[in-house]
């Protein structure tokens, strides 16, 4: 979440890390964990909104703050990206049953248009510049300190957030009120994405500036799934339609041969991340095959950058050692990272859990699973006997080797049930020497990368953004931007 511009406090923070004992939530197997757990995540979230969230007094109606925590670090403002996140996850819950949650999902975006009018130090909606501006007060002001910014992924984010919610509304006949409460917002978030991809900003840790692999990759499913959305309302997005393939290439460009380069900038860094983790999941289609081009979970792409990006925390923390290659481990954002001391993240290997889930799911529905020279080395982590090849559902390999990832997959959450406090509270990050929670408590995209991953276990699945038809690539890449118009939105009633 927050990089440079905070100091790194972490060497004053755990007087905590003496203490050898500390009450954690491993009474129960890992199922019952999850179970008691995700009520826990569910209600972090809940209180993390205003403006009746217990832990955010003075957050103005369906505002989320990253966290209560409001010194070292002070998080108490709300970011446009872990919102879009939090909201998306919620939305799926909503979608899957929970109608309770559609008020909080209207507030949300009765929020999200307030914002959108705000200017800001990115600069104002007119230009659309503004809709690039990271965080704002959680009483719905701009944020004037100095920053990492802009931030171009909230944007899409918040389109994609926005399109769940949207196409629920038109499958219920409310074309209205989806004309009147998102679509204005959602062609904002689109207009400035087709406009201002093809410019640098910073990555989603907020500390490079360059182009970061999670902001293309969320921007193209953003523009695929918004022209798509569009269309069903009978209106259009042209600079979708014309930047999207152009995104889509230019997301070649991070892919190396075994792993892909997060962030295509001069950062000193091996470019292994989570953020391609992340980028993965915020990219799986339930309904796409195992794509390299889109990196879909069960690619070979996307799997042999899994075992990179995981390896590289192998040896640097603690908490891993003598976890070798094949077993689950404790993962931070990328090995570099000194920020709060350095540490491995909940919501980062939570992450790692999930796009196996997700690779899961896909081989499941297409009856098989692939292994490439690409992913051979992924697999034999697993199974050394793994061999490049075919295997339908109906094989013993087949059962042999999805066992094995379901193993290697639940193993990373047992990592988070190893070092979540008894009280089930979830922080930003826990320490590389002995996992005790530190940095911000009660982060909110903890608890919601909590959920999906538990949601992703359980076979429960979002919807199809159109992968499959939006994986055609232009012979050459060309830089770009669509001329974008902005308006402001207003949201009535419901
Ligand atoms: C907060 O709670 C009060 C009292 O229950 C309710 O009237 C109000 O609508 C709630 N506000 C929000 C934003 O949910
Ligand atoms: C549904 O959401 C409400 C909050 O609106 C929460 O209290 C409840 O536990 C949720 N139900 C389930 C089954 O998750
Ligand atoms: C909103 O919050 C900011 C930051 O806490 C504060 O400086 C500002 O005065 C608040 N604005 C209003 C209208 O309360
Ligand atoms: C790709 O990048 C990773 C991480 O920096 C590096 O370890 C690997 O050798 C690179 N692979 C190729 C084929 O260049
Ligand atoms: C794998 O085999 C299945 C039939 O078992 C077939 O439908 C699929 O296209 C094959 N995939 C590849 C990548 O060869
Ligand atoms: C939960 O436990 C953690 C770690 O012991 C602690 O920091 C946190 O304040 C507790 N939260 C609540 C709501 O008691
Ligand atoms: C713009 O797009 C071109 C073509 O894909 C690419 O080479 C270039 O790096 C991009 N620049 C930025 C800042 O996105």
């Amino acid at each position: 979440m927050v990089g440079s511009n905070i100091l790194t406090l972490a060497l004053l923070a755990p007087a905590a890390l003496s203490s050898a004992v500390h009450p954690y939530r491993r009474q129960s197997g890992l199922d019952g964990f999850i179970q008691s757990e995700s009520s826990a995540a569910l209600q972090g979230i809940l209180n993390n909104i205003g403006a009746n969230g217990s832990a955010v007094p003075g957050a103005a109606a369906g505002v989320v703050v990253a966290s209560p925590s409001k010194s070292n670090p002070d998080y108490f403002y709300t970011w446009t990206r872990d919102a879009a996140l939090t909201l998306k996850v919620l939305i799926d819950q909503f979608l899957a049953g929970n109608n309770s949650l559609e008020s909080l999902i209207q507030q949300y975006i009765t929020a999200q248009a307030k914002l959108q009018t705000i200017s800001n130090p990115s600069g104002d909606l007119a230009s659309g510049a503004g809709l690039g501006e990271p965080k704002f007060n959680t009483n719905i002001s701009a944020f004037t300190g100095s920053w990492g910014r802009p931030q171009r992924d909230g944007p899409a984010l918040r389109a994609t957030a926005l399109v769940a919610y949207g196409k629920h509304l038109l499958s219920s006949g409310k074309q209205s009120v989806v004309k009147a409460n998102i679509w204005p917002l959602l062609q904002n978030d689109l207009n400035y994405v087709a406009q201002y991809w093809n410019q640098t900003g910073f990555d989603l840790w907020e500390e490079v500036q360059g182009s970061s692999f999670f902001t293309i990759a969320a921007q193209h499913r953003a523009l695929a799934e918004g022209s798509a959305f569009a269309q069903s309302l009978s209106q259009s997005c042209e600079g979708c339609d014309s930047q999207a393939p152009q995104l889509l290439c230019f997301l070649q460009d991070f892919w190396n041969g075994t792993a892909v380069i997060s962030n295509l900038a001069d950062d000193g860094r091996s470019g292994l991340d989570v953020n391609s983790i992340l980028s993965s999941i915020q990219i799986f289609d339930p309904s796409a095959s195992c794509d390299d081009i889109t990196f879909q979970p069960c690619s070979a792409r996307a799997l042999s950058n899994h075992k990179a990006v995981v390896d590289s925390f192998r040896s640097i923390y603690a908490v891993n050692n003598g976890k070798e290659a094949g077993s689950a481990v404790a993962i931070g954002r990328y090995p570099e990272d000194t920020y709060q001391g350095g540490n491995p993240w909940y919501l980062a290997t939570l992450a790692a859990a999930e796009q196996l889930y997700d690779a899961l799911h896909q081989w499941k529905k297409q009856g098989s699973l692939t292994i490439t020279q690409t992913s051979l080395p992924f697999f034999q982590d697993l199974d050394s006997t793994a061999r490049v090849g075919n295997y339908s559902s109906s094989s013993a390999t087949y059962a042999s080797l999805t066992g094995a990832v379901k193993t290697y997959a639940d193993g990373f959450v047992s990592v988070v049930q190893q070092y979540t406090p008894s009280n089930g509270s979830l922080a930003e990050q826990f320490a590389r020497d002995n996992g005790i929670p530190v940095s911000a408590g009660d982060l909110t995209w903890s608890y919601a990368a909590f959920l999906s991953a538990a949601d992703r276990r359980a076979g429960g699945v979002p919807a199809s953004w159109g992968a499959s038809g939006a994986k055609s690539v232009p012979s050459q890449c060309q830089g770009g931007s669509a001329t974008g118009s902005y308006s402001t939105p207003s949201v009535g009633s419901w």
